[in-house]
């Protein structure tokens, strides 16, 4: 039986500053057996628990999709206190770390098929709709989903994450983008404004479409009546819950709110299960 426990090794294959701020990096990680690397397959929306020998480990969400092969990417935020995050980020390309994963559930993909899919986020919360937006509009997955929109705030221009590839998106016909900033700042020529009134103003159509919302509490706690009025109905509202954790795997009960364990029956919950669990997040 595998041992849940056991992290994989994994070295730092390329290491992208995000942020003026540069406390958001995005890793690629390689794993270092190869069978251990065709073997790891995963879905949008799971996360894995990413260790720094000798510090200690944390959960981060998947931000690769699961068409980038032999590469798993992973943006992470340094905390100025945060063990781990700090000792990752003093890692440079070579550096070695373990993966244990991937854990949780994902997204329903297979309920978005045929579907208009509207991604909302805020801060960096936004990895694994990354990878989600990614595996849609991939050309072998592109046709199996209806309309794409996304809807993606930062404080400020310099800490929107993928840069590149959010003008990518632009460019392309067959994804909608709405970016928006909090404040206006010199030189930006997008929206301004939180993310739940951006919601307002675009007010996209709730016929076939499902919701994915991440962000953090506050920008959620908006966001959601937002959708309502709009009439998405709960259980086409999807969200991702973050958690302190420790095992990752559902034994230790470190992550609980209410009966759901977030690593195992989690992160990935409709808001229609939210509503009904005790608000501890
Ligand atoms: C399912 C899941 C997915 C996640 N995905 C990502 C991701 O993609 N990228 C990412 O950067 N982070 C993500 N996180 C959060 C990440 O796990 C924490 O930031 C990390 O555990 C901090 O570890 P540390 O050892 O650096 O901090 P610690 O040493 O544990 O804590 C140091 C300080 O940071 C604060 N802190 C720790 N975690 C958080 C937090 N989540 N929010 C606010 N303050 C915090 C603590 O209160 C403390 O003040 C995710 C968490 C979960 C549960
Ligand atoms: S982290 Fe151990 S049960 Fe979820």
């Amino acid at each position: 039986m595998k041992n849940p426990y056991k992290p994989l090794l994994a070295e730092i294959a390329k290491i992208t500053v995000e942020n003026e701020a540069k406390d958001l990096k995005t890793f690629d990680l390689v794993l270092r057996n190869g069978s251990e690397r065709d073997g790891f397959s995963y879905s949008c929306g799971q996360f894995a628990e990413v260790s720094v020998p000798g510090i200690g480990e944390c959960p981060f969400g998947i931000a690769s999709s699961p068409m980038d092969e032999g590469v798993l990417q992973f943006t992470v935020k340094r905390y100025p206190d945060g063990l781990v995050t700090n000792a990752l980020h003093n890692l440079g390309v070579g550096g070695i770390v373990g993966v244990r994963g991937p854990l949780g559930n994902s997204y329903p993909m297979e309920r978005l098929e045929g579907a208009n899919v509207l991604v909302v986020s805020g801060g960096f919360a936004f990895t694994t709709l990354r990878s989600t937006v990614r595996y849609m509009l991939h050309e072998k997955n592109r046709g199996r989903f209806g309309k794409i929109a996304v809807i993606y705030g930062a404080r400020e221009p310099g800490e929107l994450l993928y840069k590149s590839e959010l003008e990518e998106w632009k460019a392309r016909e067959d994804v909608e983008t709405h970016i928006t900033i909090d404040r206006d700042a010199l030189g930006w020529k997008g929206l301004v404004g939180f993310v739940p009134n951006v919601v307002a103003e675009v007010a996209p159509k709730s016929e076939n479409t499902i919701a994915i919302v991440c962000g953090p509490p506050i920008m959620l706690h908006f966001t959601f009546p937002r959708l309502l009025e709009l009439g998405f109905p709960p259980d086409r509202i999807i969200t991702s819950l973050e958690n302190k954790m420790k095992c990752g795997v559902g034994l230790c009960g470190r992550c609980n709110v209410g009966p759901k364990y977030v690593c195992r029956d989690g992160p990935v919950f409709t808001y229609e299960e939210i509503k009904a669990l005790p608000q501890e997040f």
